[in-house]
């Protein structure tokens, strides 16, 4: 029953989350960040939406476009976001922000290659979109 609940919960919560790429973005980490030209996360810039696929608003409709964008977890497998750490995508290295985030508006060449501490991807990422379906979503973080 409570399963079923919060299932509910996460169709009626990406629904809305779709809806509102046009709109002013609802916060479930930090309060809606503005636009104040925030470009590459670091340990004290302000995000939100953990684990969301980013780049679904952030690449192109909304003011913030990101080249890559993502969430990092404890575990691959884990809902808590990581609170250090820093990512590699390509040539860039992205320190996760005060919400698990991290991301970066500055050029990247896909294929990318990418690594966290723990763990490489064995082949190069195509897209920038980390948390997207299919890729690190639920079922594998990025750790
Ligand atoms: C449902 C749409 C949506 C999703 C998904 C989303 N955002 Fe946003 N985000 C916004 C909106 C709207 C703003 C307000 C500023 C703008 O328009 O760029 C914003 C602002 C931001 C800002 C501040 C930008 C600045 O210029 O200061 C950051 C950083 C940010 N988002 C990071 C993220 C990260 C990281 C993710 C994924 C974990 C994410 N967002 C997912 C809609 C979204």
């Amino acid at each position: 029953m409570i399963k079923t609940l919060f299932n509910i919960f996460l169709v009626l919560a990406s629904s809305m989350a779709l809806s509102q790429c046009s709109a002013t973005a609802a916060s479930n980490c930090q309060s809606t960040p503005s636009a104040t030209g925030l470009t590459t996360s670091s340990a004290t810039s302000i995000s939100h939406r953990p684990g969301e696929a980013c780049l679904g608003c952030h690449g192109g409709s909304v003011s913030t476009v990101f080249t890559s964008a993502g969430t990092l977890y404890v575990g691959a497998n884990s809902t808590t976001t990581a609170t250090t750490g820093t990512v590699t995508v390509d040539t860039q290295s992205l320190t996760v922000d005060t919400c698990g985030n991290f991301y970066t508006t500055k050029n990247i060449a896909f294929p990318a290659s990418t690594s966290t501490a723990a763990k490489a991807m064995s082949n190069p990422a195509s897209s920038g979109d980390c948390n997207a379906s299919g890729c690190h979503d639920s079922n594998r973080r990025v750790y």
